[in-house]
C-alpha cells in the first residue's frame, strides 16, 4: 500500500474549470463508436497520417497449397515483413514463420474449409480465443455473397464479429466472388454492404474499373482492395492508385507483390502509391530503380 505519509496537498488544484474536455474523432470511416481496443488494434495496422494501409497477404495457401511465389514463406515472404503495414495469414504461418518480434499487426485468417480441389467456401470459423493468444489484431472472414455457401459465410462473419466486439478485435470481411458471379459495383457495393451490416470492421473486396466510388462510398466501414491475379507490374500499381484515388483504404495484396519479378521492390512502389499518392508512372519507376539497386547489390 502507498505510504501516506507525506502527500502534499496543494492549496490550489488545478481541475481546468472553464477548459472543454477535448473530443476527438477517430480518423477511419465509422469507427467513432468503437471500442478502445478495436481503435487500437485499427491504429497499428492503419498509418494514422495516411489513414491507409499496406496490408501483405500470403494466406493463399489454405486454399491453394504452396502456390507460386509462396512455396517457402520464410525464404518468400520474411524479407517483405518490414515493408508491409500488415500482414495477413493463418495459425500455421505465423506459429512456423513469421519471428514474432517483427512487431507487426496481425490480420488472422479466421476461416477456413474447403480448397480449390472442391468447391470453395464452405467454411467454418476458428475459435476466436486462437485470435486472442495470436494477438490479432483484426480476424477475417471468408463470405460468399450470392454464392451456394451465402447463409453459411455470412452465419460465420456474424459469429466472429460478435466475438470480435466482445474482445475488442475488428472483424474484415472478405468478400469472395464467385466465377459465375460479376466483379462490378453493382454485385461488389452490395457484397461489402452486406459485410459491414452483418458486422464487419472493415471490409477486403476488389477493384471495379467503373463506379468503384460507388462501392466505396456505399460501404458504412473502411475498404481494403485486394489485389487478385498477378499483372504485370505497372498495371498492378495501376490498379493501387485507381483503388485509392476512388476512396480505398489501403491494399491487401498478395499474388501482385510475391509473384513479382522483384517483390521486395514491388511492396515498396506499392506502398509509395499508398501512402505518399505517387501515380503509377511515377511508382513503376521507384519499382525499376529499387529492383535494379537489389540486382546490384
Ligand atoms: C485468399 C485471400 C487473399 O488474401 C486475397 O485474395 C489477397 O490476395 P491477392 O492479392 O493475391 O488476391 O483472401 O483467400
Amino acid at each position: 500500500m502507498a505510504d501516506a505519509e507525506g502527500i502534499i496537498e496543494s492549496k490550489e488544484k488545478d481541475f481546468g474549470i472553464g477548459v472543454p474536455v477535448k473530443t476527438e474523432g477517430f480518423y477511419l470511416k465509422g469507427m467513432d463508436h468503437m471500442s478502445w481496443g478495436i481503435k487500437d488494434r485499427l491504429r497499428r495496422m492503419f498509418n494514422p497520417e495516411s489513414g491507409r494501409t499496406v496490408m501483405l497477404a500470403f494466406d493463399h495457401g489454405y486454399i491453394m497449397g504452396p502456390t507460386s511465389g509462396l512455396e517457402r514463406l520464410d525464404l518468400n515472404i520474411v524479407p517483405l515483413i518490414p515493408y508491409a503495414d500488415s500482414l495477413m495469414c493463418t495459425k500455421a504461418a505465423l506459429r512456423t514463420v513469421v519471428p514474432p518480434t517483427a512487431n507487426k499487426p496481425i490480420c488472422l485468417r479466421s476461416s477456413a474449409g474447403t480448397t480449390i480441389l472442391t468447391e470453395l467456401n464452405d467454411e467454418v470459423v476458428i475459435d476466436p480465443e486462437e485470435a486472442i493468444r495470436m494477438n490479432a489484431s483484426t480476424m477475417a472472414v471468408m463470405v460468399s455473397v450470392g454464392g451456394r455457401y451465402e447463409a453459411k459465410t455470412v452465419a460465420n462473419l456474424v459469429k466472429t464479429a460478435d466475438a470480435g466486439y466482445r474482445y475488442g478485435i475488428p472483424t474484415m470481411g472478405v468478400t469472395a466472388v464467385g466465377k459465375e458471379l460479376a466483379r462490378d459495383a453493382r454485385y461488389l457495393s452490395m457484397a461489402s454492404r452486406v459485410c459491414a451490416e452483418n458486422g464487419a470492421t472493415i471490409v477486403k473486396t476488389y477493384y471495379c474499373n467503373e463506379h468503384f466510388e460507388r462501392v466505396v462510398n456505399s460501404c458504412p466501414v473502411p475498404i481494403v482492395v485486394a489485389g487478385g491475379k498477378k499483372l504485370p507490374e505497372k498495371e498492378a500499381l495501376e490498379l493501387c492508385y485507381k483503388a485509392i484515388c476512388g476512396g480505398a483504404s489501403g491494399v491487401d495484396m498478395g499474388r501482385n507483390v510475391f509473384q513479382s519479378e522483384s517483390p521486395v521492390a514491388m511492396i515498396q512502389a506499392v506502398g509509395a502509391v499508398v501512402h505518399n499518392n505517387l501515380n503509377p508512372e511515377q511508382a513503376f519507376e521507384m519499382f525499376n530503380d529499387l529492383k535494379s539497386d537489389l540486382v546490384s547489390v
